[in-house]
């Protein structure tokens, strides 16, 4: 049985005075020990949110990372300064640095290696736009991202790896992906997995839905056999997200 995995991506929001009153805010609401619960936040947020985490089941991620050790890489911020900062995992390749910072599945590939080697787990976003869903090419297109993010990625490595799937017509445009659709793709990302090592990799790894994903939608896309869970963008900085996390009381 594969644990439920609910993230919230904070996205560029939150000041670090402002995020250590959203985690106030939400630690009693998301104490849930049946679901892993991550804030992934913004780099200056990191060390607050991990202060004020302590001691609730809330785990830490970072929204980004570079795939080199340390040097002249002015701006970016390394694997080793998160795990210092007792960071868990990391968001890869969101469709958002994809678009507006030219991030390739080349790119999202050496980060994801990069993140194994420092035992952060990574949270790889893929998902295909409304062009390429209407042309039907969706699960070409998302293999592609799988495949290329994966390389040389080891069975035991990916057995601990946590996809998103996030169809981008679906991010920030309170427009869900139906069940169906998201269960569907979420089933062909499993047998890609499977494609690439074997069902016992297939089996381990997380799959997660990401879209407007909200505190009506959560039960049912959860309650999906190949959904273990989700991204949560803009319901991740309201107290609704405790009800994402709380989704089989609702
Ligand atoms: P949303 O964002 O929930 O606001 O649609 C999801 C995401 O981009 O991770």
């Amino acid at each position: 049985m594969r644990k439920k995995i609910i993230a919230g991506n904070w996205k560029m929001n939150m000041t670090p005075s402002e995020a250590v009153e959203l985690v106030n805010t939400l630690k009693p609401l998301v104490d849930n020990d049946e679901v892993d619960v991550v804030f992934c936040v913004p780099s200056i947020d990191i060390i607050p949110v991990v202060e004020a985490v302590k001691g609730s089941n809330i785990q830490v991620g970072a929204e980004n990372m570079y795939f080199e050790e340390k040097g002249a890489y002015t701006g970016e911020i390394s694997p080793a300064m998160l795990t210092d900062a007792g960071i868990k995992y990391v968001v890869l390749g969101h469709s958002e640095r994809r678009e507006y910072f030219a991030e390739t599945s080349g790119t999202v590939n050496k980060k994801m290696l990069k993140a194994f080697e420092h035992g952060i787990t990574p949270i790889m976003c893929c998902g295909e736009s409304l062009e390429q869903r209407e042309q039907g090419v969706t699960m070409d297109f998302i293999r592609q991202q799988v495949k290329v993010g994966f390389q040389g990625v080891t069975a035991e490595q990916a057995k601990t790896a946590v996809i998103a799937y996030e169809p981008i017509w679906a991010i920030g445009t309170g427009k869900t992906a139906t069940t169906q659709q998201a269960q569907e793709v979420c089933k062909g990302i499993r047998e890609c997995i499977a494609e690439i090592y074997d069902e016992s990799v297939a089996e381990a790894i997380r799959i997660q839905y990401g879209g407007s994903v909200n505190a009506e939608t959560a039960p049912d896309l959860f309650a999906q056999p190949d959904i273990d869970g989700g991204l949560v963008g803009g319901a991740s900085l309201k107290p609704d997200f405790g009800k994402i996390v709380q989704y089989k009381q609702g």
